[in-house]
Parts: structure tokens; C-alpha cells; sequence
């Protein structure tokens, strides 16, 4: 199975040509093509992605992506048997953008391949599948994941944290899922997007901090609440942390601008391993996995690498595939081979 993702849902435009293939034991992930157009440096004036913006600028990569990919030389359109594209959740005219494209790519270029909406929550959920410590392993070739010889893996416990989510996932398979628990406000990454405004650092804030939090090496003076980290469920809240820093740099107008982004990075990320170690606990989970572009943390990583230590395993993909990117969404394309409904789905969850 190759199949051809597109990928649109914020403020990356992404396409990714992967073949699938199969023998006897199962199927290889064979990644042919990786395409990424990052939007960031035209949204940074903004603080923040302007949805208007990122929909032109998708419609302007889309076709640019698209000739570097088919260009290549031996690229065969009839060897392209499923066309799949990001249906949400994310902003709507960046998602229409993507669906928009791929229903006249699939009219003009592969009539004869299945055209099929994927979820973007699910490819950053499979993106575990990427996995460095997983290469090799091989995916069901029927779609029945039951069978799969995934050993030690689940059940797993799975933190999604990005722009748009903060999400615990408890999985008992790859396909069985059950969401414990998720953010009742901001996202984790949005709130990292939105204290580094406040501390004068440009967009996307996560790298921002996380480069002056690693720099920070005093023993701290501030400390901000860490919300929810003990509230007894699987939420989380990110509002009333931005809220404290805004109020601490009234106070403190002079503050060091590292002190406060390493606090602020403590604060954020306690509630996150705090509430992943018990829900190892209360699964018995066999691992823990992190997702999303949040993922791409070294602090957070290196925490939740030491929580499983010897008692589970420990899956994150390589960076390229925690930030928003089109081979997730070619696995998520191979694992759901029923798709989504093509039409724009801005709420969509897992
Ligand atoms: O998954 P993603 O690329 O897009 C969404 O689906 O939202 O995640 C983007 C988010 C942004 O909020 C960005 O600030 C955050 O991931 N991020 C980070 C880091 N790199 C990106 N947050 C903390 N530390 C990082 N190193
Ligand atoms: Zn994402």
C-alpha cells in the first residue's frame, strides 16, 4: 500500500509519499518522500498563526510540494493506491486548503487510488510508530492490529502535547484507545506560545523557552503554581499558569527573563509527569509514549525517560515527526484504513 499524505492543519504544509511493504510477516514502513514547508518566520509578527495567512500560504506550497515529490525521478502516480489528507482537528480554512487540493490532485493526477480523511490526533498518536527503538518492526498487512506482535508495548500510556492539545491516552492497543483525560483550556503548547509573548521572545514560543530554561542555571527563586498537578483526575488547566506570569512580570519588571521561562517550564511540565507516572501506575502500563510538538522538549523527554527508567519502555519519534509533519498522517491513513468524512472538521477528536 503507498499512500500519498497531505497535510495542513495549522501552520506547517506537509506532504509524505510512503510505501507500506509487505511480505509474509507483515509490512515496512518504507518513507519515500518527506515534504515540510514551515510558515513560522510569516507568522511571527502576528505572535501567533493568523488562519487567513496559513491558508493562502498552504494553497501557494501545496503545488510546490507536490512537483518536488511526483518529480522524483521512477515516481510512478499509478503505484499510489490511497490519497489521504488531514481533516482536522486544526483551523478550518487551513484544513479546506489541504481537502481542497487533495480532491483535485486525486481527480487529475490518481482517479483510481482511494481518496480518505485522516484524523491529525491519530497520526501524532501513531507516530510511535517512527520510533528509532521500533525500526523494524512489522505492521499487520490486514489491518488486524489485535494480532500485532507489538511485545512489552501495552498497555501504553500516551501524553499528546502540542499547540492545539494536552491529552493522557491510555492504549490498550494500537487501535483500542480510551482518553483519560485532557486539557480544560489552554493547550501546554499554547501556553508556551503565549508566556513567551509576554516575556518578548517571537513565535512559536516552545524552542524560545526551552533554550532559555536549559540556560537558567541558579537555584530558582520563583516558583509558579503547578496547576491541577494534584487535583485527583487526568485534567489539566494551562490558563491560570499564563495568568501568574503575566502578574509576576507586573511585580517584577525587571525580572531575568531565564529565570522566569525555567520556572515557568517546571510549572508546566510537573502536572504532565506527575499525572503520567500514576497513570502508569493505575494501568500497570508496560510503556509511556510522547507525542506532539511539545514532544520535541529535551527537558521533558530526558524527565519522563528517568519516570520509566526500568519499569517501562519509553517511545518518542525523532523530532521531524513530533511537530506537525505528513508521514503521521500516512500511518494514520495505514492503521484507519476507513478514513474520515472530506470535509473540514476543525473539533475533530480522538
Ligand atoms: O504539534 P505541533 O507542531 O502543532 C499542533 O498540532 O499544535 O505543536 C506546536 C507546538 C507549539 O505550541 C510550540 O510552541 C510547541 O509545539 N513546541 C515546544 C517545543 N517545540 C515546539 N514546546 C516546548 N518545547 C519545545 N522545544
Ligand atoms: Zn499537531
Amino acid at each position: 500500500m503507498r499512500v500519498l499524505a497531505i497535510e495542513t492543519s495549522c501552520d506547517e504544509t506537509a506532504l509524505a509519499l510512503v510505501n507500506f511493504s509487505c511480505g509474509e510477516e507483515g509490512c515496512d514502513i518504507a518513507i519515500e518522500a518527506e515534504e515540510v514547508a514551515s510558515q513560522v518566520a510569516l507568522h511571527r509578527p502576528y505572535g501567533g498563526v493568523v488562519p487567513n495567512v496559513a491558508k493562502r500560504e498552504h494553497e501557494r506550497n501545496l503545488p510546490v510540494l507536490f512537483e518536488r515529490i511526483s518529480g522524483r525521478a521512477g515516481f510512478d502516480p499509478r503505484s499510489v493506491d490511497t490519497v489521504a489528507v488531514t481533516v482536522g482537528p486544526g483551523l478550518d480554512p487551513a484544513l479546506w486548503a489541504g481537502i481542497t487540493f487533495a480532491e483535485e490532485l486525486h481527480r487529475k493526477r490518481f482517479p483510481h487510488a482511494r481518496l480518505v480523511g485522516a484524523n491529525h490526533l491519530e497520526g501524532h498518536l501513531y507516530s510511535f510508530l517512527l520510533s528509532d527503538s521500533l525500526k523494524g518492526t512489522k505492521l499487520p498487512l490486514t489491518g488486524d492490529w489485535d494480532l500485532v506482535p507489538f511485545k512489552n508495548v501495552f498497555p501504553a500510556v500516551h501524553l499528546l502535547v502540542s499547540g492545539g492539545h494536552t491529552m493522557l491516552v491510555l492504549m490498550r492497543g494500537v487501535k483500542e484507545r480510551t482518553v483519560l483525560g485532557e486539557t480544560r483550556d489552554d493547550a501546554v503548547g499554547e501556553a508556551f506560545d503565549k508566556v513567551a509573548r509576554l516575556l518578548g521572545l517571537p513565535y512559536p514560543g516552545g524552542p524560545e523557552i526551552e533554550r532559555l530554561a536549559s540556560a537558567y542555571r541558579k537555584p530558582p527563586s520563583i516558583s509558579f503554581p503547578e496547576p491541577m498537578a494534584h487535583s485527583g483526575d487526568y485534567d489539566f488547566s494551562y490558563s491560570g499558569l499564563k495568568t501568574a506570569v503575566r502578574y509576576y512580570l507586573r511585580g517584577h519588571p525587571g525580572a531575568d527573563v531565564s529565570e522566569i521561562a525555567h520556572a515557568f517550564q517546571e510549572a508546566a511540565f510537573a502536572p504532565l509527569v506527575l499525572k503520567a507516572k500514576r497513570a502508569l501506575e493505575e494501568y500497570g502500563a508496560a510503556s509511556l509514549m510522547l507525542s506532539g510538538g511539545v514532544a520535541a522538549n529535551h527537558a521533558l523527554q530526558e524527565t519522563l525517560k528517568e519516570l520509566c527508567s526500568d519499569e517501562c519502555r519509553f517511545f518518542v519519534a525523532p523530532l521531524r515527526y513530533n511537530t506537525d509533519n505528513a508521514t503521521m498522517i500516512t500511518i494514520a491513513a495505514y492503521v484507519n484504513r476507513m478514513g474520515y468524512e472530506l470535509r473540514s472538521q476543525p473539533n475533530l477528536s480522538l
